[in-house]
């Protein structure tokens, strides 16, 4: 029996991909654990804050007849964001073990699977005046630099991790942390909304890519 069609594109061909099977899954897996990593910034800096959560939590108490004190309550919902603190650290050390993955894995990609054959295609379409191209380019970069700055996030969270053995250096780390997350908060809002664009514009199929594979690999 002849399967319906809800694709606009071609079929998924056998055999393997532009983007590896081993990419396709870091991606997922990394790209939620950030979205993760973000989350728990604003549950603890803005939604369980206890500067903010300790005088509410007073008067709720003081309408149930208990008296205690903001500053003694505030001790009560530092247990939550304790509990916050060891998911954003387990998560951390997941991340941290992709990421190793991703450089390892980046040593078995063949042809154009590799970042290089990537950016490689992309510029001899740039010579022949394909303006997307062009921008394709630089969102490769822009890759690149985010890698960078995850390894940065991942260095400074483990400092953070093992901070009993890195006093010296460990208010720096967290500076550098810090800092680190707006980088990664922009790069994902950035990144979201060009892959939809792109989408909707001159790469249909891509977003499908990163699930399904995309094209057959072809040998460099
Ligand atoms: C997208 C990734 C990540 C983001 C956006 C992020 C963000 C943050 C932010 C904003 C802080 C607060 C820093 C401060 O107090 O000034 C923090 C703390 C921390 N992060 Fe991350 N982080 C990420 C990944 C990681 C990774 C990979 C690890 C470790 C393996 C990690 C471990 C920690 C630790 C241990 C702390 C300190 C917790 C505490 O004060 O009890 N983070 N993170
Ligand atoms: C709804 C969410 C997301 C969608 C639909 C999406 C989609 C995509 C697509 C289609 C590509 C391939 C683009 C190309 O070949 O030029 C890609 C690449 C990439 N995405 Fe995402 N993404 C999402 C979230 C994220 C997040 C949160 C991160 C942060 C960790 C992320 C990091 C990356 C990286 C680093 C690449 C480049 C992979 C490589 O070739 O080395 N993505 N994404």
């Amino acid at each position: 029996m002849e399967r319906p069609n809800y694709s606009a594109t071609a079929p998924v061909p056998a055999g393997p991909k532009r983007n590896s099977l081993g990419l396709r899954i870091w991606h997922w897996a990394s790209g939620s654990l950030v979205i993760f990593q973000l989350i728990t910034i604003l549950f603890i800096s803005i939604i369980v804050k206890a500067k903010t959560l300790a005088p509410e939590f007073s008067k709720v108490l003081a309408e149930k007849g208990v008296t205690m004190a903001p500053d003694q309550v505030r001790g009560l919902s530092r247990i939550v964001a304790h509990r916050i603190w060891d998911w954003h650290i387990w998560a951390g050390l997941a991340l941290s073990a992709l990421l190793a993955y991703r450089v390892l894995m980046s040593f078995r990609h063949r042809g154009s699977q590799r970042t290089s054959a990537k950016i490689a295609h992309l510029q001899a379409q740039a010579a022949q005046g394909n303006a997307a191209a062009r921008r394709g380019i630089w969102i490769r970069y822009a890759y690149r630099v985010f890698y960078v700055v995850l390894a940065v996030l991942v260095v400074t969270g483990l400092i953070l991790v093992f901070e009993d053995y890195f006093r010296s250096i460990e208010h720096t780390a967290k500076e550098i942390h810090e800092i680190s997350m707006y980088l990664v908060l922009a790069f994902s809002v950035a990144h979201i909304v060009g892959v939809f664009r792109a989408e909707v514009t001159d790469a249909p199929g891509l977003v499908s890519g990163m699930i399904n594979g995309g094209e057959s690999v072809e040998q460099a």
